[in-house]
């Protein structure tokens, strides 16, 4: 399955399909210089498939440690000093082999590189679906998450589903709640078809049709992010359950889709409260629990933190806090929300788990 992105100009093309990689060469074989960047789990499993990529291309390969610790400015220095010791030319191009940490440092160094080489993305997690699109790259400061960065473009997005066969559980877990989140801005039969494939952990973990889902996914976030590249208005909608999964996130380091799955729950309540929906939460929340998604962090939840933490969010302004709420599946609004009524609305999240 093949899409393309829809700009004015630099339009790219994402590949989602089995032995996608097989396209990989068509796009590199041209360059002076390509530099396989690797996350070191991803190369742990997929060594031999890499280094043949690697020799058949004539291409560099360079193993960056798994998630958060590749993202830092010390790491970042390391790389690009050690890449311009490679006496690299402009006519070069970065691979990010790895999820979304390792596109997201790689696209970064690919954007400083230079002043700017050209970079593909090939996402090997289910949360990639949604990182290796969009062009948002960076790093992590020690005042926040991704505070570092660009919006730099790849080449292409060269997505094979056969890398998923080795994503742990609670990786699988981590992506979909993005998987999730994009069928909940879609529609409410996309998130009657997405209950229905995967009821429960059995049916998840198998990940049947899941390219159906993912590519799903890729295209409602490529009709969001031709609207409104850098996030003046409608990309705002894909921070859904964000607000509050970002504060979660952020003070118990959980990965960031089980997070964000708390901050959508608590988004449907908050709608419940000020925007009079009727949404069923103990529906949602017992959807979480048929997945195996660890919730017993919400008994260690406590509200004056939080919200602490949510007055950072970026999308606030001097109105205070901002939230993309749903006024119904599909319909989705940014909206400023009151101390009084998150406070309200987290009390009734952790009702629905007193035991
Ligand atoms: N740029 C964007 O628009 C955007 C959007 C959402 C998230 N993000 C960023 O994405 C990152 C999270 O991405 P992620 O969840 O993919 O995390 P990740 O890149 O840290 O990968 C998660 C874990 O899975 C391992 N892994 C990756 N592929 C594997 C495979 N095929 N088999 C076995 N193990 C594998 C990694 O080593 C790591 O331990 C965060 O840094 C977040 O800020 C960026």
């Amino acid at each position: 399955m093949k899409l393309e992105t829809t700009y004015k100009s630099n339009n790219y093309p994402i590949i989602v399909e089995h032995q996608a990689i097989d396209h990989l060469h068509q796009f590199i074989k041209d360059y002076e210089d390509v530099v396989l960047v690797v996350d070191e789990h991803v190369n742990h499993n997929w060594h031999e498939l890499l280094d043949f990529i690697t020799s058949e291309n004539n291409a560099h390969k360079l193993i960056i440690p798994s998630g958060e610790t590749t993202k830092t400015l010390s790491f970042y220095e390391k790389t690009i000093e050690s890449l311009l010791a490679k006496q690299l030319t402009r006519d070069t191009c970065l691979v990010a082999v790895g999820g979304g940490a390792a596109g997201d440092f790689t696209g970064f160094l690919a954007a400083t590189l230079l002043r700017g080489v050209d970079f593909i993305q090939v996402p090997t997690t289910i949360l990639a679906h949604d990182s290796s699109v969009g062009g948002k790259v960076g790093i992590n400061s020690k005042h926040g998450k991704n505070l570092i960065g660009a919006f730099y473009r790849p080449k292409a997005v060269i997505y094979d589903l056969n890398f998923l066969e080795t994503l742990p559980y609670t990786e699988i877990l981590s992506g979909y709640a993005e998987v999730y989140k994009h069928a909940l801005l879609n529609d409410i039969t996309s998130v009657k078809n997405i209950e229905t494939q995967y009821p429960n952990k059995q049916a998840l973990a198998s990940l049947k049709d899941i390219e159906y889902f993912l590519f799903k996914g890729i295209e409602t976030k490529l009709n969001i992010i031709v609207q409104d590249e850098k996030e003046s208005n409608v990309r705002k909608y894909l921070n859904l359950g964000h607000t509050f999964g970002h504060a979660v996130e952020y003070q118990f380091k959980i990965p960031h889709g089980h997070a964000v799955m708390i901050g959508i729950i608590y988004q449907f309540i908050v709608s419940n409260i000020i925007l009079s929906t009727h949404f069923d939460i103990s529906h949602y929340i017992q959807y979480l629990k048929a997945l195996n998604y660890p919730l017993d962090v919400i008994h260690s939840l406590e509200f004056d933190s939080l919200y602490e933490l949510m007055l950072k969010d970026k999308k606030n302004d001097q109105q205070g806090v901002q939230m993309v709420l749903l006024n119904a599946i599909g319909n989705p609004q940014v909206k400023h929300v009151d101390k009084a009524t998150l406070s309200q609305a987290f009390d009734i999240l952790s009702s629905h788990f007193e035991k």
